[in-house]
């Protein structure tokens, strides 16, 4: 599809790859709503781009939540063409701690309800609208893009629900773009490796210097412009659909 005067919701948008999408969108003659219940980020991107985006302070485990930012949304721009869901939390936690208690079930329940359910509740709402989209030549509405990552395939010690939530949302990948196809809205998946976002740059120079080292090539973190550049391209070209994509420079995540 083409971006220009098109409109996207992008959770996760005021910080790391989601804010990165914003600004692309931006660029490319899009207009973009920032799902984040980071307010203080949020508004300042907002205010930063001008009158093209919106903030709506959102929280993604809420169905309430989503629904109303999408409402405004809707109010704001008239139409919901692109969803990126890249709203999410990393927090790792061993299944036995140190000293011998098991994960708190709350624990992973709060990892699996922000990055899996919240993504179901974006993608879901968003879609709504976008079905009420008049379609392209060929035939397309909208386009929607989840994020996973590498731990979806190669979790390492710490990650059990992380991982969990990911490969969640890589099941989930085939089905509903099966059942998007009828509606012409195709759904795609990025898996990143190690990208440089505030998550990452918050690690000290040495631990980014090891991290940057496993990167068979290019041998550095990703550049959140570089994840956004993905996104332009899945929503671009109509035949990539259904579609889990690594974006690692090769990396494989060791046990540890
Ligand atoms: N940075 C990486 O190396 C990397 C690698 C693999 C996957 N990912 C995934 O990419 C996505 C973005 O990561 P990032 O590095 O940009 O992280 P980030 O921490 O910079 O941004 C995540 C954003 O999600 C928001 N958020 C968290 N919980 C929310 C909730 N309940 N409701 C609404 N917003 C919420 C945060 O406020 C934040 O603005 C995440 O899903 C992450 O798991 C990142």
């Amino acid at each position: 599809m083409k971006i220009e005067n098109c409109v996207a919701v992008v959770s996760g948008g005021a910080s790391g790859l989601g804010a990165a999408v914003v600004k692309d969108m931006t660029k490319s003659g899009a207009k973009a709503a920032i799902l984040d219940f980071d307010a203080e980020n949020g508004e300042k991107l907002a205010a930063e781009l001008g009158d093209k985006v919106i903030f709506c302070k959102t929280d993604v485990t809420d169905a309430a939540s989503v629904k109303a930012a999408i409402d405004r949304t809707m109010e704001a721009f008239g139409a919901i063409h692109f969803a990126v869901n890249c709203a999410g939390v990393a927090s790792p936690k061993k299944v036995i701690d140190k000293k011998g208690n098991p994960m708190p079930a709350d624990f992973f329940n709060r990892v699996i309800q922000i990055n899996l359910v919240g993504t179901m509740n974006v993608l879901s709402l968003a879609a709504v609208e976008m079905c009420k989209n008049t379609p392209t030549e060929d035939g397309e509405k909208g386009a929607v893009i989840n994020v996973a990552s590498v731990a979806a395939f190669e979790g390492q010690v710490g990650q059990a629900a992380y991982s969990a939530s990911k490969a969640g949302i890589v099941g989930m990948a085939l089905p509903v773009a099966r059942e998007f196809a009828d509606y012409g809205i195709r759904v795609n998946t990025i898996a990143p490796g190690i990208f440089m976002t505030p998550m990452m740059a918050g690690l000290p120079e040495k631990a980014q210097q090891s991290l940057a080292a496993m990167m068979p090539f290019p041998k550095r973190l990703g550049k959140p412009e570089e994840f956004a550049m993905l996104v332009r391209h899945l929503i671009e070209n109509p035949m990539i659909n259904a579609e889990v994509i690594r974006l690692d420079a090769a990396l494989r995540m060791a046990a540890k």
